[in-house]
């Protein structure tokens, strides 16, 4: 009569096999793997949305009781209005170097970008890059009940303004 021992040999699958545990290595390796690019693509399309200015698709609407005084920013819809001596102007909110979203600083005095850095004076004018160039003035009106429209679509020369008596 045989010992039982050997009549019933404990099974293979109880104890995991060299290949199996090299299998869980691989697949945990890739699981890994894919999460950390799932994160780093999250993380960029994030990045881009919350950056980019996402400019507004028709023109964008002032009210004329709440207009910016002199040296203040009025900023709505990737659009900030402003204002200095010779009247009122519109400044589109797009960084010319990837199109991020500048906003403006009060303790600063100019508009920075979240992005790479650049800065932009009260009128737009170009501070410090890596932009090549300077924020652009959008053309600015008045509609029929008065409100005040600044079109992304539409740039205006620099220095163009709204003067006192049409604001
Ligand atoms: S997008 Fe503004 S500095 Fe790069």
């Amino acid at each position: 009569m045989p010992h039982a021992s050997q009549e019933n040999p404990a099974p293979a699958q109880a104890r995991p096999s060299r290949r199996g545990l090299l299998r869980g290595f691989w697949l945990l390796l890739w699981a890994g793997l894919v999460a950390a690019a799932g994160l780093a693509l999250g993380a960029a399309l994030r990045l881009i949305g919350a950056g980019s200015s996402a400019g507004a698709a028709g023109p964008v609407a002032f009210d004329p009781q709440k207009l910016p005084l002199p040296g203040q920013v009025l900023a709505q819809g990737g659009v900030a209005l402003l204002r200095d001596q010779a009247g009122l102007f519109a400044l589109g909110l797009t960084c010319p170097h990837l199109g991020c979203r500048p906003e403006w600083s009060p303790g600063q005095g100019r508009f920075l970008c979240p992005c790479h850095g650049s800065a932009f004076a009260y009128d737009g004018a170009l501070l410090k890059g890596p932009a090549q160039q300077g924020l652009g003035q959008l053309a600015l009106e008045r509609d029929a009940r008065g409100w005040l429209l600044a079109d992304p679509q539409r740039p205006a020369p620099a220095g163009a303004r709204l003067k006192a008596g049409e604001a």
